[in-house]
């Protein structure tokens, strides 16, 4: 599949999707979003993709947001199609059924920093800049900041970060939860990297179990949740990959799962 505003590359089983528009800070325009979908749906379908890793090309910008020279020019009906265009986007990533990791290269803003929030994992470089600055558009978020954002981080850094629409940096971004990483600019694709293929390596039903038990049960009472946790526990002694695992456990010998 070819893309023109993406650039996707695969390495021991693991994706690296590049948004390729650095002159526009990979500002995501219509097309990039359906782009994106794409790219998702395919290395979602692909045995070979064990991981995704989503960055942005260029020295300077993660995803400093939606489009706004694109946006300028929307009517209130295209804007609310525009929404569910990202909205989708980040549900589809959520949904993906591998682990996706935000490698945070530079600006994470709006739109881009809901993007990493449908990331299964943020990875931020010291130097990143995260924030919701919609309001000083006036806007809001519209791909899901303002509900994702209060799941991760809380109430209090929800509203504070998209009233003030002020940026946060990567110290401050560990600090309450948005990302779980930060390293220097760069260690940063080498860090990333040695994470991506670390967990390449293990079962990827495991991984799936854990994507969907923690999706699942965020928005289910605990009870709800921890039945579904019983059930995909019981589920995966029905993979080979458990017998693996707790076999070479047994052996003191190093799991190479087989991914079924
Ligand atoms: N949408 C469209 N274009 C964008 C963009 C966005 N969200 N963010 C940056 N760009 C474009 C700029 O218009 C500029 O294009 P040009 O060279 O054709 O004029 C180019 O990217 C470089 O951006 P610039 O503003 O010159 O870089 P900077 O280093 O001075 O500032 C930012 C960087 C991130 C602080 C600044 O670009 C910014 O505030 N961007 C918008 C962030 C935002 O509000 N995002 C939420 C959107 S809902």
């Amino acid at each position: 599949m070819t893309y023109a505003n993406l650039l996707i590359e695969l390495k021991d089983n693991v994706a690296w999707v590049r948004i390729n528009r650095p002159d526009k800070l990979n500002a995501l325009n219509r097309d990039t979003l359906q782009e994106l979908h794409r790219a998702i749906e395919s290395l979602s379908a692909d045995a070979q993709v064990r991981v995704i890793v989503l960055t942005g090309s260029g020295p300077k910008a993660f995803v400093a947001g939606a489009d706004i020279a694109e946006m300028n020019g929307l009517s209130a009906i295209e804007a609310r199609d525009f929404s569910n265009l990202g909205q989708n986007l980040m549900l589809s990533i959520e949904q993906c059924g591998k682990p996706v990791i935000a490698m945070i290269n530079g600006f994470a803003l709006g739109g881009g920093l809901e993007l990493a929030m449908a990331c299964a994992i943020r990875v931020a470089a010291s130097t990143a800049k995260l924030g919701q600055p919609e309001v000083n558009l006036g806007l809001i978020p519209g791909f899901g900041g303002s509900q994702r954002l209060v799941r991760l981080c809380g109430k209090a850094v929800a509203l504070d970060l998209c009233l003030s629409g002020q940026p946060i940096d990567a110290a401050r971004a560990l600090a309450v939860n948005l990302v779980t990483r930060v390293h220097a600019p760069e260690a940063l694709e080498e860090e990333t990297a040695k994470l991506a293929s670390h967990i390449a390596a293990l079962a990827p039903l495991a991984l799936r179990g854990v994507l969907d038990c923690i999706r699942y049960g965020a928005e289910a009472a605990l009870d709800v949740g921890l039945d579904y946790e019983s059930q995909m526990f019981g589920l995966m002694f029905a993979t080979e990959d458990m017998r693996i695992g707790t076999e070479a456990f047994l052996k003191r010998q190093p799991a190479a799962f087989a991914g079924k």
